[in-house]
């Protein structure tokens, strides 16, 4: 017997406010077309002041929490990914646990930006695995407008704010091919910091700073390093990439998902992409996806997923499940 943690429920939640790119248009020096060709980003939403990553992060693990039937005393770990938390301490992690009501378990922060829902899936499978916990709430919540450059428009035109939750029970199972998290890889590589990072923090200016990214340049690694982790998750879990019912990528740019999937010869009808409508939401982005592809249908129970991402570090890896 062996003990692997289950998805067993999805939520996500988002600010009520969508901005169209011809709306940006109105105060950035932008198009709608250069957008859409660049990125095929179409609209974005954007948290309002009452909007928090707690508040997004709580409404998405409630839903989350509702699709799994359960309510917040269950849940005995809570992994929280951010590069926007309400405060630099204590961790939004904890915020949310209070508001749910999962108080006395384990909660803390991850922060690994756009890769960060990986990362914390990755410590939470572990954790869970381990029996360090038994039920995981693992949540993606960010306010990136929050730390975007509104004068830069090659940067603020692409983010958009949200929040995706799972819920994973550790469940003990005989079956190598049943429900649960299969294998994962994660990846950092500092020498990348200068490409894509945020100009302040309470040690060096004290201020929280602004979003600086080389987009070319990220786009260059992002491609070769996704295709290289995925390659890595399906050797760990000697799955042939013909079997992949859906791949839930890091929703950042269409082009970097087209050729990350092309790279491994996955069609294009089994890859949900979702940055049209929400454009690039870091560590919210997978979780989102996933929420939306679940709740619509597509994504059902014994298929087999493969969730990744790529972001600021740099950071990357590639998580493969079966629902
Ligand atoms: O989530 C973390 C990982 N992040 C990413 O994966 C982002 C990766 N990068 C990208 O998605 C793309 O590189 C971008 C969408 C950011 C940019 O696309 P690109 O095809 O690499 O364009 P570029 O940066 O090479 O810029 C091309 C041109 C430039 O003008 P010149 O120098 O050729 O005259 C820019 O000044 O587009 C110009 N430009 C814009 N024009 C209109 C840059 N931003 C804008 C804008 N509107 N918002």
């Amino acid at each position: 017997m062996t003990r692997r943690s289950v998805l067993i429920g999805t939520g996500s939640a988002l600010p009520k406010r969508a901005v169209s790119n011809a709306e940006l248009a109105e105060t950035v020096d932008t198009s709608d077309e250069w957008i859409v060709e660049r990125s095929g980003i179409r609209q974005r939403y954007l948290a309002d002041a009452q909007e928090t990553t707690s508040s997004l992060g709580t409404a998405a693990a409630k839903a989350a929490l509702a699709a799994a039937g359960l309510e917040g005393r269950d849940i005995d770990l809570i992994v929280l990914a951010t590069a926007t938390p309400d405060q630099t301490f204590p961790a939004t992690a904890t915020i949310v646990q209070d508001a749910i009501g999962a108080n006395g378990g384990i909660a803390f922060d991850v922060a690994a930006v756009c890769s960060g829902f990986l990362y914390a899936l990755g410590v939470a499978d572990s954790m869970l695995r381990t029996g360090m916990a038994s039920r995981a709430l693992v949540i993606g919540s960010e306010t990136f407008s929050r730390i975007l450059d509104w004068e830069d428009r090659t940067t603020c035109v692409l983010f958009g704010d949200g929040a995706g939750a799972v819920v994973l029970e550790a469940r003990e199972t005989d079956d190598k091919t049943g429900a649960g998290i299969l294998g994962s890889k994660l990846h950092a590589d500092g020498a990348h910091n200068q490409l894509l990072y945020v100009d302040g923090g309470p040690s060096t200016t004290g201020e929280v700073g602004k979003v600086r990214m080389k987009g070319n340049q990220v786009f260059k690694h992002a491609v070769n390093n996704l295709a290289d982790v995925l390659r890595e998750v399906l050797e760990l879990t000697e799955t042939d990439a013909a079997a992949i019912d859906w791949v839930v990528p890091h929703q950042a740019n269409a082009r970097i998902i087209e050729g990350t999937a092309r790279k491994l010869g996955l069609p294009m009808d089994r890859v949900i992409m979702t940055v049209d409508q929400h454009a690039n939401t870091s560590a919210a982005s997978v979780p989102l996806a996933l929420d939306q592809a679940v709740r619509d249908g597509r994504i059902k129970p014994g298929q087999l997923v493969m969730l990744e991402a790529m972001g600021g570090g740099f950071t990357w890896g590639a998580s493969l499940l079966r629902i």
